[in-house]
């Protein structure tokens, strides 16, 4: 009787952590396909503004695919915030792995495995804050502004290729779930449909 309890009781606990770890996947899945979009937008407005009127140094007035610098900076800006929120999300998400990585690096007795993602979460904090530090806080003409500004070009060209490799290497990931998601429910309805 007790031996038929503890297993029950068991099965209950299985089951709800794999509801958990189930839900924490599908939320995943989401945020990231979400968080897809606006870091598209992010690299393509600066990547323009840095390429066109930093290095070619065309006049702010000068239209660039339909807009001028105002214009690609309005939506580098808007895209940032969403884009921030969206991976403050992200790394809320997998706090865990944050955490397990900093104290391993912190306890030098454990020789660290730093993870890709945790370079890259070390190249974005800096990257970001920089330029959202100025845009609130200092004014045009400022120096510091223009001296940051610099400091964030430079930065943005290690966090494109780094969230790149990232993107890469966690694709697969991203198609194993879909798989789990969608094609084996599909194949389960089908199945179910059949048997009545
Ligand atoms: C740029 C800042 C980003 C940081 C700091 C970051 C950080 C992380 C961390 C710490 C993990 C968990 C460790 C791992 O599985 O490797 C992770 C996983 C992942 N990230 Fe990112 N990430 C960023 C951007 C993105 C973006 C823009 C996307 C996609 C649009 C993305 C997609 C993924 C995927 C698919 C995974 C694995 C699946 C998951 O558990 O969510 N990441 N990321
Ligand atoms: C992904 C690659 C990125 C590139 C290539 C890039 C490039 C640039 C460039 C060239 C500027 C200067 C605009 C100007 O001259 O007026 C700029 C400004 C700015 N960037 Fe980025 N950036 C990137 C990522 C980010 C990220 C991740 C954030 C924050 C989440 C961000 C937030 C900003 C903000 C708020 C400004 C305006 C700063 C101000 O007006 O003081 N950028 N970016």
């Amino acid at each position: 009787m007790t031996y038929k309890f503890n297993v029950y009781n068991g099965c209950i606990i299985l089951m709800r952590k794999l509801n958990n770890a189930f839900d924490s996947v599908k939320l995943n899945f989401y945020l990231n396909l979400l968080n897809f979009l606006p870091f598209v937008i992010l690299t393509v407005s600066g990547m323009i503004i840095q390429i066109e009127y930093h290095i070619h140094e065309l006049p702010d007035a000068y239209v660039v695919s339909g807009l001028n610098r105002s214009g690609w900076l309005l939506i580098h800006k808007i895209s940032s915030v969403i884009s921030f929120a969206g991976i403050v999300l992200h790394c809320i998400m997998h706090r865990k792995y944050i955490v397990t990585v900093t104290k391993k690096i912190l306890n030098r007795k454990n020789k660290p495995k730093i993870l890709l993602s945790y370079y890259l979460l070390i190249i974005y904090i800096p990257a970001s804050l920089i330029c959202l530090f100025t845009w609130i806080f200092l004014n045009h003409e400022d120096t510091l502004r223009h001296t940051l500004i610099e400091v964030h070009d430079k930065l943005t060209i290690l966090l494109i290729i780094f969230t790149a490799m990232h993107l890469i290497q966690r694709a697969g990931w991203m198609v194993r779930t879909i798989k789990k998601l969608f094609i084996t429910r599909i194949s389960g309805d089908i199945h179910e449909k059949t048997a009545d």
